[in-house]
C-alpha cells in the first residue's frame, strides 16, 4: 500500500483563513489523503473522498463529533449533527419537520417581500455594505424569529453561532477565545430556552412539543433548539456576501444572470462552490480502510475539506473560474448522506428571493472594500461594500415572479 503524504501546512492562521486555496491545491496535489501533522490527523482535500466519506457513515462516524478538538466534540455530544443512525434518524426527521417542502412554500412570499424592501432601501442608497446590510437582514430577521428563542436568544444568535464555528478548530488561540461563548449558547439551551420562554409555535418549542408526544426524548430537545440556533446564521449571512462578490469581481456573470435569470439556482450553486461557507467538518475512522490505495487506521480523525473538493479539478475543469452557467449541482458546500444540510433549501430560497430582488434593480456592483471574516470553519467577509448602479426597468426577473 502506498505511504500517506505528510505536510506541515498550518490551515489556521490568518492567512490561510483569508486564503485557503493556495494550500488546498498544494494538498490536493499531494494526494487523496494527507497527514496533516500540525493537528494529528488526516485531510481529505479532493473531491471524490470528501463525497464518499459524507455518505458512508457506518465508517465514517459523526457520533464521535465532526470539530477538530475533543473538548466541543464532547460538548455538542448529542446534537443531530453529531450523531449516527438510528438516533440521528429519529431526530432530524423531528428537526425538519419546520423545512418541509410545503412549510418553506408558505414562508418564500414572505422572505420574497423582505428581501425586495431590504434590496429597494439598500440599491435606494446607492452604496451598501453586502456583508451586514444586506446579507444578515433575512436570516437575522426570519429565521431567528421562527426559531422564536426570544429576545434574550436573538439578541445573541449571531455571535454564539460565529463563537460555535470558530470553537470547532484545533486547539488555537481563536477556539479557545470562543469556547466561553459557546459554553454559554449550551447553558442557555439547556437552561432557559424552556417552554414558556420560547415562542409558542416557533422551531424550537416544537421540538419540546414533539417530545411530550413521544417523538424524542425531552434531554435531547436543548441540544437540537443548538441544531437551529448555531447553523442558521452566519453560513447563509456568508454565502449571500460571498455571491455579491464574486458578481462584483465578475461583472459579465451578472449581465448572463440579468440576460437570463432562470439561471438564477445555478448561479447560486455555483458561488457555493466557489466560496463555500462551511470550509470543513470531520469523521471519525469506525475500521482499518483503504482510501485510494493509502492505509488508514481506526480511531484516524478525518477532515472533509469542502472547500478544497468543489475547487477539485479532476471534479470540474477551471475549477477557480466563477461561471454561472456551469450548474454544478453535485457541489458538497451542503455536505452529502444522512447529514446533508437539514436547511439548504431556507438558504436557498433566502438567496434566491436576494438576487431576484437585485437583478431588476441593478446593472453593476462596484467593490469598495471587501475584508474576509476570519472564522476556524466558515469562510465569508466581515465587510463587502459595494456601490451599484442602478438600473430603472424591470427585467425578466419581476415577469417570472408573476408568472408564478
Ligand atoms: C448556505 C448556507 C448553509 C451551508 C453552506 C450549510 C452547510 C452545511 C453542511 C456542509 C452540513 C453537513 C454537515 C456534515 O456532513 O457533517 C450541514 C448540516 C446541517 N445544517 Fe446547514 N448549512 C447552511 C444553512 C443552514 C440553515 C439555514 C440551517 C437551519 C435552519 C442549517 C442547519 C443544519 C443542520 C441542523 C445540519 C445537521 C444535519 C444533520 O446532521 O443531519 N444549515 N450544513
Amino acid at each position: 500500500m502506498k505511504k500517506i503524504p505528510a505536510s506541515d501546512i498550518d490551515l489556521f492562521t490568518d492567512q490561510s483563513l483569508a486564503d485557503p486555496y493556495p494550500l488546498y491545491q498544494e494538498l490536493r496535489d499531494l494526494g487523496a489523503v494527507v497527514e496533516i501533522e500540525r493537528n494529528g490527523m488526516y485531510a481529505f482535500p479532493r473531491y471524490r473522498e470528501v463525497r464518499e466519506a459524507s455518505g458512508n457513515w457506518q465508517v465514517f462516524t459523526s457520533a464521535k463529533g465532526v470539530m477538530m478538538n475533543d473538548q466541543v466534540n464532547s460538548a455538542l455530544e448529542g446534537v443531530t449533527l453529531c450523531s449516527d443512525p438510528p438516533e440521528h434518524t429519529r431526530m432530524r426527521q423531528v428537526l425538519g419537520r419546520p423545512m418541509r417542502p410545503e412549510k418553506l412554500r408558505e414562508l418564500t412570499p414572505r422572505v420574497e417581500q423582505e428581501a425586495e424592501r431590504v434590496v429597494e432601501r439598500l440599491v435606494g442608497q446607492g452604496s451598501f455594505d453586502a456583508a451586514t446590510e444586506l446579507a444578515e437582514r433575512l436570516p437575522l430577521d426570519i429565521v431567528s424569529e421562527l426559531v422564536g428563542l426570544g429576545n434574550a436568544g436573538r439578541a445573541h444568535m449571531l455571535e454564539w453561532a460565529a463563537a460555535t464555528f470558530d470553537a470547532q478548530g484545533p486547539m488555537n488561540p481563536r477556539t479557545i477565545a470562543a469556547l466561553p461563548k459557546m459554553d454559554e449558547m449550551v447553558a442557555f439551551a439547556l437552561n432557559e430556552a424552556k417552554p414558556g420562554t420560547l415562542k409558542p409555535n416557533g422551531w424550537a418549542a416544537q421540538l419540546y412539543a414533539a417530545a411530550e408526544q413521544g417523538d424524542l426524548p425531552v434531554e435531547k430537545c436543548p441540544f437540537m433548539t443548538i441544531d437551529y440556533i448555531a447553523p442558521s446564521l452566519d453560513t447563509t449571512i456568508y454565502a449571500i456576501s460571498s455571491a455579491i462578490h464574486l458578481f462584483a469581481r465578475n461583472p459579465e456573470q451578472w449581465d448572463v444572470l440579468r440576460a437570463d435569470p432562470s439561471l438564477v439556482p445555478h448561479a447560486i450553486n455555483e458561488a457555493l462552490r466557489l466560496e463555500s461557507p462551511v470550509q470543513r467538518f470531520t469523521r471519525l475512522l469506525t475500521q482499518d480502510s483503504e482510501i485510494d490505495g493509502y492505509p488508514l487506521p481506526a480511531g484516524s480523525r478525518v477532515v472533509l475539506l469542502y472547500g478544497s473538493a468543489n475547487r477539485d479539478e479532476r471534479k470540474y475543469p477551471d475549477p477557480d473560474r466563477f461561471d454561472v452557467r456551469r450548474k454544478p449541482s453535485d457541489h458538497l458546500a451542503f455536505g452529502r448522506g444522512e447529514h446533508v444540510c437539514i436547511g439548504m433549501n431556507l438558504a436557498r430560497i433566502e438567496m434566491r428571493a436576494l438576487l431576484e430582488a437585485l437583478l431588476p434593480r441593478v446593472s453593476r456592483f462596484e467593490l469598495l472594500k471587501a475584508e474576509p471574516a476570519l472564522n476556524n470553519t466558515l469562510r465569508g467577509l466581515g465587510t463587502c461594500r459595494v456601490r451599484v448602479s442602478r438600473h430603472s426597468g424591470s427585467g425578466g426577473v419581476e415577469a417570472r415572479r408573476r408568472r408564478r
